[in-house]
């Protein structure tokens, strides 16, 4: 007999984003005459064609493929130099962040759940409240809580309220916390950290012995200048933290995927023994062992959006979603609800109308406007009386959602 991972059945809901699209098709299915007018803000999915200068790169990367002279089979599992250095001289100059620290990926949510693999059992973890559900669940999954209670917190994490009282910026945990969670801008509420709250984390992390998870996929939004993009502008983040990013959001990669992981060789970690290991080393065998890299092509499309070409059509795309974002923030606020985000992210993170709760405010949206957003309380129960609007989408689509906002919310 084959046991299973009894982890896995203490995971409360399905995943959220399956479990809304369950909802939605049991709606379209008892509203046919209704499902074409559905508008899609839930999951946070890009809608615009992926940019011509990624596309002709990519396109040029299977020409290659088909000749034998150009012909690439297994590549390099940290992903290809020319991927590497790229990421390194755009997006860390200045920084003191290497190729070599960078892993190419298929992507940020994969990333931020196998780093676990590199931690070992009684780690205790701080977790901000509301979260990306995808830092729970993979901590669920590997063993590292006890069961959920009625509102869906697991015992033994750490949770941090982000909140309207506290600006949605977390406090410092009580107690002495080993791996801490954090995301800027936050998925799910668009909100960002300032240098001086960022070095507040780096300094209890280092005064701490904790490593920081920074999951910095929404980085390319953020508009304000003084916002840092990356953890490595904090003085003292490459002894403390592990950065996570992407080419989703912003090169349109969802589909294709791509993403890398920033591990600096002054981030380590203790083995049973005491002994100082760079979790950099251990990353790497985990990734050559699990792991062929990106594929090839992909690669070539994502080194093409730090092109000349390539970044302008990454920062039409940016603008694109921020004006979506804007828009949707001007409506809720017309139609007399509080809103968060939307300014530096592309998500805007709204007060539910007094008395009404995440769960019925998606199910008004989805019966009443036909739009479909996201349960705040799906991210964790301090997320409860809120909901998520996604900007991406067609400006289109936006635009009869505000309309859709005001005549049914207003
Ligand atoms: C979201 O909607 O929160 C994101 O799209 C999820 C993801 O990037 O995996």
């Amino acid at each position: 007999m084959a046991r299973i991972n009894d982890n896995f059945l203490k995971l409360k809901a399905g995943y959220l984003f399956p479990e809304i699209g369950r909802r939605v098709k049991a709606y379209n299915d008892s509203n046919p005459d209704k499902a074409a007018a559905l508008i899609r803000c839930g999951i946070g999915d890009v809608t615009e064609p992926l940019p011509e200068a990624a596309r002709e790169a990519i396109k040029g990367a299977v020409d290659e493929l088909g000749n034998r002279d150009t012909f690439r089979g297994y590549g390099p599992e940290q992903g290809y130099d020319f991927l590497r250095e790229a990421i390194a001289s755009n997006n860390y100059a200045g920084l003191g962040i290497s190729a070599d620290d960078i892993f190419v990926s298929d992507g940020s949510k994969c990333d931020t759940g196998n780093i676990l693999d590199i931690f070992g059992p009684g780690n205790r973890i701080a977790i901000t409240d509301p979260v990306y559900p995808v830092y729970v669940d993979t901590n669920v999954m590997a063993g590292n809580t006890g069961e959920a209670d009625e509102n869906g917190a697991y015992e033994g994490l750490v949770y941090l309220p982000c909140t309207a009282e506290n600006n949605f910026a977390p406090a410092l945990p009580e107690e002495k916390v080993d791996l801490i969670y954090l995301c800027y801008p936050n998925n799910p509420t668009g909100t960002t950290a300032s240098k001086e709250e960022l070095t507040k984390w780096v300094d209890y992390a280092k005064a701490n012995d904790a490593i920081i998870l920074y999951d910095a996929a929404y980085a390319a939004f953020i508009q304000d200048e003084s916002i840092p993009k990356s953890i490595y502008e904090i003085e003292g983040a490459d002894e403390c933290a592990i950065e996570f990013c992407s080419f989703s959001k912003n090169g349109g990669f969802t589909g294709i995927r791509c993403g890398w992981v920033v591990a600096p060789p002054g981030v380590t970690g203790a083995s049973a023994s005491g002994e100082r290991i760079p979790l950099r080393q251990l990353w790497s065998r985990r990734t050559s062992t699990k792991f062929n890299g990106a594929s090839y092509p992909i690669q070539r499309g994502a080194e093409a959006l730090y092109s000349e070409a390539g970044k302008a059509q990454v920062s039409e795309l940016i603008s694109h979603y921020m004006e979506n974002a804007r828009l949707l923030c001007e409506a809720c606020q017309k139609a007399n609800l509080t809103v968060f985000g939307g300014v530096n992210a592309p998500y805007v993170w709204v007060k539910c109308p007094e008395g009404i709760s995440s769960w019925e405010m998606f199910d008004k949206m989805l019966n009443e406007a036909q739009v479909v957003v996201t349960p705040g309380s799906g991210f964790g129960s301090a997320g409860e009386g809120y909901f998520r609007i996604s900007a991406f989408n067609s400006r289109e689509n936006v635009e009869e959602v505000c309309q859709r906002i005001l005549d049914n919310l207003a």
